[in-house]
């Protein structure tokens, strides 16, 4: 699947942009910003670059510089095909890596070098090479949202669109997966025939969901249509009516019209869908990821302006990483 959106890379007047994102940034406030999105523009055009943008950005960016929009997996595959000198990442740190793991002669920029990720922070390159150790020949696959270093100690990454394909490309009766519990529990109820061994990381967002948040939604909103991502706790996945990355979950939106959503997820995907699809009423209970919401307007054009701040991957994991990557997405989701 590959959900990538292309949002603003268009040229359109400022007033256009604004009229995308009237009901979360009020007219009052518009001109603090309209700056920021003209100047991201300019430099753009004037350093050969595009702004990669994920699902859980808030929307203006989405809708007003992003270039391209989409989950975990789109941002690989979008990084692996671009002919732009300089990548700004307006997502986390890992997401950044990856597109720098693709393209090492590119410069990637990631607005604020602190937006990281509970996951990714969960697991260490040494503690990959323990568990090959305790379980040796039991292939190792490592869900993107890792350091590069992690990456390079695995046989394949996943991302929550493709680690069922993944594990089953394997055609392994054991399988690693790291560092997502949850991703792993989730992927092991539909893979019965694997068994699927995991680490106790968890996304600081989606795990503090829990089924009675989902029974209470339905409850409030007969009817409504309950969509979760899978770093959710399997009791939650368990009674969403469908789970899928964030490109999944759009999909899904955009294929069904479904009258009224519960997004299971971050705060900004449901702000995101809601500005592309008018037509569906969306209700929160949600949660703010603190990292993702580091990126802002002002710091994307501060990087662009100073070319900053680098992301560099060592040398000597630029390949091991690499192929670990490409792996992945040599597989068909
Ligand atoms: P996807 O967009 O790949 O579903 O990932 C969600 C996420 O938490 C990224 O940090
Ligand atoms: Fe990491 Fe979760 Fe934030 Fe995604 S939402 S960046 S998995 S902490």
């Amino acid at each position: 699947m590959d959900a990538a959106i292309r949002e603003a890379g268009e040229r359109l007047p400022l007033a256009d942009i604004h009229a995308r994102v009237r009901h979360h940034v009020p007219a009052a406030e518009w001109p603090a910003l309209a700056g920021d999105v003209a100047a991201i523009q300019a430099l753009k055009r004037a350093r050969n670059a595009v702004v990669l943008a994920h699902n859980y950005q808030a929307p203006e960016i989405v809708h007003t510089v992003a270039d391209i929009v989409g989950d975990s997996l789109a941002l690989a595959r979008e990084a692996a095909r671009t002919d732009a000198d300089v990548i700004v990442l307006a997502g986390v740190h890992f997401m950044a890596e990856t597109a720098k793991i693709l393209n090492p002669d590119k410069t990637v920029l990631i607005p604020d070098p602190a937006a990281g990720c509970s996951l990714a922070d969960s697991i260490t390159a040494a503690d990959v090479r323990d568990l090959r150790r305790r379980y040796p020949g039991v292939p190792v696959v490592t869900y993107v949202n890792t350091s590069a270093a992690v990456k390079a100690e695995s046989d394949i990454c996943c991302t929550s669109g493709n680690a069922k394909a993944v594990v089953e490309s394997l055609g392994a009766k054991r399988v690693l997966m790291i560092p997502d519990e949850y991703l792993a529990q989730n992927v092991q109820a539909e893979l019965p025939g694997i068994e699927i061994l995991t680490w106790a990381g968890h996304c600081e967002v989606h795990e503090r969901f829990t089924a009675a948040d989902i029974r209470e939604a339905r409850e409030a909103y007969p009817g409504v249509t309950v969509l979760a991502h899978p770093e959710c706790p399997p009791a939650v996945v368990a009674e969403a009516d469908f789970a899928g990355s964030t490109a999944a979950m759009q999909a899904y939106v955009e294929a069904r019209r479904p009258a009224q959503v519960v997004m299971i997820t971050e705060c900004a995907m449901a702000d995101n869908l809601a500005i592309r699809n008018p037509d569906v009423a969306f209700v929160k209970p949600c949660n703010l990821c603190p990292h993702m919401k580091r990126i802002t307007l002002g710091k994307i054009r501060r990087s662009l302006e100073t070319l900053t701040h680098e992301v560099t991957v060592p040398d000597d994991l630029i390949a091991p990483a690499r192929r670990a990557v490409a792996r992945m997405l040599a597989v068909r989701a």
